[in-house]
């Protein structure tokens, strides 16, 4: 038997469900609040991750899915999508485009090498947005608020907003020596990985695990005391923005990200959940306000974040959360002779044509075997087919939920099984009120009715 790779998954059945109930989800908040969708490669030339990431991530040195093509070019699986979007922004000229910021969403796989445990995967797939051409602060503050409400919106409790800020490169630049300078004499007590961190990302030690919680780092100088005017500025005004969204955040200056793109705001959301494991950064994000004139465009200012779609799913499911997720069918065609079978088939797809989920059967099952498969599907109605009615222009029509039995001329099926099936759901014909509770009205105002 040949089984999967390492740290990826079947996703199926139930569970299927549920990631697709996410990314609908996803695709609803996103269109209110306009990030239009993007699909970029899987894969792209290494050099842009090298570039976009930074050669002494541990991404770029420890994680890529590295390849060469048969043509013998350096391939990279991408693992992350801001690299992946830039490099589309700029090809495609987006800068040019009379709507801006340019914003944007995406939801797919990404490949990181890493070693595999629960909520660390090799192939994971992200939700990120990408807002560029705007430094606006409220910008910034409106990425956190649609993370935020995507937890709140699925029914997350246990989260937290970890923010910070890394300054403009002036600032982090005054900050890096200070730091350099402090942690030097104390180096020989840092794991191996924080001493080459010292001269080449000293920042990334702040949020070193193994380091975090050595009496000399409770010490070390904040990047705050080394913030120039603007980006002090700034992170005000992301503040007081966030603050008006009502949006819940911790300052924490040791979240600095694994990325080295980031300038002025970072953060990470964090499940704040009992037993969710060490892997517990939900998703994370912050701006980048050099990173489109490092791949070759101009200076443009953005910001973003990801996150984690299966980490979102542990918690979920940590959390006891059921979704609402509608199993079942419409109605099941059942029929048992050879011109019964003929009138199913044009039958089923008159009905799926017209709006309704409708399965039948494909394996000869006799009229007893079809009864107890439609039941296993929900299915709200049964159609049973025989050649008695069908020779009067009849169906046999069973209510699954009421028991009511009925034969309905044939002009007249789409008719009663749309009535039927408002009923059942709960619509009386007089409403009209959009917001009763009844399913009616649910199904129809569904798509404007988020209450964040
Ligand atoms: P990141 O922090 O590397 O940021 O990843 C974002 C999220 O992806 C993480 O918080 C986590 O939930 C999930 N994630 C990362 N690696 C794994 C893994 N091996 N297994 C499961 N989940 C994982 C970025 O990727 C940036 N591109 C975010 C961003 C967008 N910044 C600005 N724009």
């Amino acid at each position: 038997m040949i089984n999967r790779q390492k740290g990826c998954h079947d996703i199926y059945g139930l569970e299927a469900k549920k990631w697709q109930y996410i990314s609908n989800l996803i695709d609803s908040v996103c269109q209110k609040y306009h990030y239009e969708y993007i699909r970029t490669p899987i894969f792209e030339a290494s050099e842009l991750y090298h570039r976009g990431i930074g050669e002494q991530t541990d991404i770029v040195t420890k994680e890529m899915y590295d390849f060469k093509d048969k043509g013998d070019r350096n391939i990279t699986l991408r693992p992350e999508g801001t690299a992946g979007v830039v490099r589309a922004y700029i090809e495609n000229k987006m800068y040019g485009d009379s709507n801006q910021p340019i914003k944007l969403y995406y939801n797919g796989t990404m490949y990181r090498y890493e070693r595999p445990q629960s909520g660390r995967d090799r192939e994971l797939t992200q939700f990120g947005i990408e807002a560029l051409g705007s430094e606006d602060p409220m910008l910034d503050a409106e990425v956190i608020s649609l993370a935020v409400n995507i937890y709140r919106l699925v029914g997350l409790k246990g989260i937290k907003v970890n923010l910070n800020t890394l300054g403009d490169k002036e600032s982090r630049d005054r900050y890096r020596e200070a730091l350099i300078e402090y942690i030097r004499p104390h180096i020989g007590e840092f794991c191996e990985d924080c001493q080459t961190r010292l001269e080449k990302n000293p920042l990334r030690i702040l949020d070193c695990k193994i380091d975090h919680d050595n009496e000399i780092m409770k010490k070390a100088p904040k990047i705050t005391d080394y913030l120039n005017e603007k980006s002090k500025k700034h992170f005000q005004e992301v503040k007081k923005y966030l603050d008006l969204l009502d949006i819940e955040y911790v300052e924490n200056p040791s979240i600095v990200r694994g990325l080295d793109y980031y300038d002025h705001t970072v953060f990470e959301i964090e499940a704040d959940i009992e037993g969710f494991g060490s892997q517990n950064v939900l998703g994370g994000g912050g701006r980048y306000n050099n990173l489109v004139k490092e791949l070759g465009g101009m200076e443009v200012p953005a910001v973003g974040f990801a996150m984690g779609l299966g980490r979102l799913m542990l918690a979920i499911e940590k959390e006891n959360i059921q979704l609402p997720i509608e199993e079942g069918i419409d109605a099941f065609v059942m029929y048992v002779s050879e011109t019964e079978k003929d009138y199913a088939t044009t039958l089923v797809q008159e009905l799926r044509m017209s709006g309704f989920s409708v399965e039948t059967d494909y394996l000869n099952r006799s009229l007893k075997a079809q009864f107890k498969q439609a039941d296993r599907l929900h299915s709200k109605f049964f159609i049973i087919l025989n050649d008695e009615d069908l020779k009067e222009n009849r169906i046999q029509i069973k209510n699954n939920q009421t028991k009511k039995e009925e034969k309905v001329e044939l002009d007249y099926i789409l008719y009663y099984l749309d009535e039927e099936i408002s009923i059942l759901d709960g619509h009386s014909d007089e409403c009209d009120c959009g917001d009763c509770g009844c399913d009616h009205c649910h199904t129809d105002h569904e798509e404007d009715d988020i209450d964040f």
